[in-house]
């Protein structure tokens, strides 16, 4: 027995005093950790002919398993109503299971027993059960020839928070029904279960509200003709969601967005704004200044038509009202608005927005419904209802909704938005950059606990915004996005991180541990690739490195199981027929290493990279690429190197070659810009580096680009006497 055991009290009343755990499941690669793991030598086998029971109730969760195991295995279970002859029994049993949304699940030679408090927990204890099968279980197609077995194990399992949520920003870029029910798939794999709909943005209305036709006629596209862009959910399209959602103990929270934030509504009905001017929808990422006027009748008449379709439609006991980011030019300029303020006797237009969430919250007070939004809802103005804010700057400003009477998730950019890149590698996707990237670890490791009574916190949420990636200033320019292209950004950017999400939200602080998660997780991708996700392939990790006689020694591991790490030691991009690493690798400079995690030749993570020291050079721009002895054949040949992030935009650039050290010149010939394959500029170079004229400068206009395509410099270079010779290469944008 490799695990800690506790009792079942001692575990309720670790719960009940917020006390540490320590030891539960190791050798099992459960992601989020269950609270209480017992394992048993043996396992039990998954055949055809297992018979199936549970209640009438769990009717839903039941169907589930049986076609999860059914397209992978091509098992159909047979069922029984009389529970003693079931090998696969599912129980429902709040008395037994005492703690929300927890589950037992119990395997052992004979059969798989698994009780949940509720349909939440059975659908969770359904989870573990197939993180406990091999990963060919997720597969959509039949997968013969494996051995279907499971640990003999005891499993007693609960969440510390009742709130384990991801946002989707459905508004700047609309992903479609399929697509937001695999995201929901996807986070019910983890034990997630609150999706925030972001339906309401500048950039596109999502929801179909039937009495104001046009949010959906106007405010849900953008763009004329062929460059019309957008879409919306159709209320039975909802529906579909709503249930599938459901089924998997996920509660799907509309957010409709105000006063900021919703000029696609403002674009359809213009007498919404204070000005009460026409506007279009945005094609690109844009924050409006426009304001919801709240000194008009018909803007709450409108919230109130609005929001009651919306409650009536979602079965939530929260709406999310939005509220962030709001601007108060508009109102401060607008009579009416003014007018309400004296009327009402504000001091301030944030008090106005403290009165229009008021009004609303005492309107969703009486249909049963408590308002959630985004921070400034709690900090601007005084809220009389209860509600719950989403903490999404400082976590420790959660003590602000503590002692109003509020409650907090925790959402703080800097580590749960997912919008931002894992890393600064080069080749890294382009993504949000008004915060540092967020890795793995820094989304795993944030503070949870510290800041306020748990009682307030609700729990957590990752969130994914599309508007940075989307129509942010990188890949605006794209010309159509086809192939998934966005889509496959939206996983890549969610996955692997959701998965530190869910267990920040499943697990006690004490029970979270980022070496051991490290060690779990090399599991799940496996797992990932069955539900055809596209995740972000880890870098390889670096075990050991050690410098010693003017040689560096790297030691290595795969973060990903069954995945092979590929190298090259001259600094090149390593490709499918490049070394494959079996033991520890000696270069001359840590720089001259590349190494990438291979899980398929479709699916490779960014090489490792370590940037050489080039701040002595800060005038010459951005550093591109770096020559050295490997890469400068000692004839006359063509180097090339990429130059993809570096040069961004129409424009003049200059590219300026800097020879750092060596004994031989290097001469420079024919420089040639390229876009995939397809040559835009040659310039005749013709210029010498050595140790009196360091730096070549050329410039280069860029008429042709487009973002999203891989962009390289190839240049002619002959080196003199040999190829003793290192230097770096920067571009500068010098005109627009
Ligand atoms: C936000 O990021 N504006 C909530
Ligand atoms: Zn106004």
């Amino acid at each position: 027995m490799k695990q800690c055991i506790f009792t079942l009290r001692r575990v309720m009343i670790a719960v009940l005093l917020g006390w540490v755990f320590q030891g539960t499941a190791q050798s099992l690669q459960v992601i989020p950790r269950p609270l209480q793991c017992e394992e048993q030598q043996g396992t039990w086998q998954l055949t055809g002919e297992r018979v199936l029971s549970f209640p009438a109730e769990a009717a839903e969760q039941a169907a589930y398993l049986q076609q999860v195991v059914f397209r992978s295995t091509g098992f159909q279970w047979k069922t029984t109503s009389v529970a003693k002859r079931a090998d696969v029994l599912l129980e429902i049993d709040a008395e037994r299971v005492p703690m929300a949304e927890g589950y037992r699940l119990e395997v052992d030679s004979k059969r798989v027993r698994i009780c949940g408090h509720d349909r939440g927990g059975l659908f969770y204890g359904i989870q573990t059960f197939l993180q406990l099968l091999p990963p060919a279980i997720y597969s959509r197609s039949l997968q013969p020839g494996v051995v279907w077995t499971v640990p003999q194990v005891t499993i007693t399992d609960a969440p510390d928070h009742p709130w384990r949520g991801m946002m989707l920003d459905v508004a700047r870029y609309f992903f479609d029904k399929e697509f937001v029910m695999k995201y929901i798939d996807m986070m019910a794999m983890y034990k997630l279960n609150k999706l925030q709909l972001h339906l309401i943005d500048d950039s596109g209305w999502r929801l179909e509200i039937k009495k104001y036709p046009r949010l959906t006629e106007v405010g849900a596209w953008s763009g004329k003709d062929e460059k019309r862009l957008g879409g919306y959910y159709t209320q039975e399209e909802i529906k579909e969601m709503i249930a599938y959602a459901s089924v998997r103990n996920v509660e799907i929270i509309p957010e409709i967005e105000f006063p900021a934030h919703m000029l696609s509504a403002v674009a359809a009905y213009p007498w919404l704004s204070c000005t009460g001017l026409q506007h279009e929808v945005p094609g690109q990422h844009f924050i409006s200044r426009d304001l919801l006027c709240v000194g008009k009748e018909t803007s709450f008449t409108f919230l109130a038509d609005v929001l009651e379709e919306t409650v009536n439609l979602f079965p939530s006991s929260y709406i999310n009202i939005g509220g962030d980011e709001a601007v108060y030019d508009r109102w401060k300029e607008c009579p009416l608005c003014q007018a309400v303020m004296k009327r009402e006797g504000l001091r301030q237009p944030s008090d106005l927005q403290g009165y229009l969430t008021n009004v609303v919250a005492d309107m969703m007070a009486k249909k049963g419904k408590t308002v959630v939004g985004w921070e400034e809802i709690i900090m601007r103005g005084k809220v009389n209802q209860p509600v719950v804010a989403v903490m999404w700057h400082n976590v420790a400003d959660s003590l602000i909704a503590t002692r109003a009477g509020h409650k907090a998730i925790l959402s703080p950019a800097a580590s749960l938005y997912l919008d931002f890149p894992e890393g600064k590698t080069p080749g890294e996707i382009k993504a949000a950059t008004w915060m540092p990237p967020v890795s793995l670890e820094k989304c795993y490791t944030t503070a949870m606990n510290d800041y306020a009574p748990t009682s307030t916190v609700m729990g957590v949420q990752g969130c994914f915004w599309s508007d940075q990636f989307i129509h942010g200033t990188l890949l605006q320019e794209l010309p159509l996005l086809n192939e998934n292209r966005s889509e496959n950004y939206a996983e890549y950017l969610t996955f692997p991180r959701l998965l530190a999400v869910a267990e920040l939200g499943w697990c006690r602080q004490a029970q979270r541990n980022w070496s051991d998660f490290r060690q779990r997780i090399r599991t799940h991708f496996a797992r990932l690739d069955y539900k055809d996700c596209h995740y972000r392939v880890p870098e390889p990790e670096i075990v050991s490195m050690q410098e010693q006689e003017g040689k560096v020694r790297f030691e290595l591991a795969s973060p990903v199981d069954g995945a092979e790490i590929l190298y090259t030691t001259d600094g090149t991009y390593p490709h499918a027929h490049s070394a494959r690493y079996t033991g520890p690798i000696e270069v001359d400079t840590k720089t001259d290493l590349r190494a990438m995690t291979r899980v398929s030749d479709r699916h490779c993570s960014l090489p490792l990279y370590f940037a050489p020291d080039y701040s002595a050079y800060q005038e010459y721009g951005t550093f591109v690429a770096e020559w050295k002895p490997v890469v400068i054949a000692p004839e006359k040949t063509v180097w090339r190197f990429e130059t993809t992030g570096k040069m961004v935009g129409n424009g003049m650039y200059e590219i300026s070659f800097v020879r750092t050290r060596g004994t031989h010149p290097l001469h420079l010939g024919t420089l040639v810009y390229y876009k995939r394959g397809e040559k835009l500029v040659e310039i005749p170079l013709q210029g010498k580096v050595d140790a009196a004229r360091p730096v070549v400068t050329c410039r280069l206009e860029v008429k042709e680009f487009e973002a999203g395509l891989p962009f390289y410099v190839e240049v002619e270079t002959q080196p003199e006497g040999g190829n003793d010779t290192f230097g770096f290469v920067f571009v500068k944008k010098v005109e627009e």
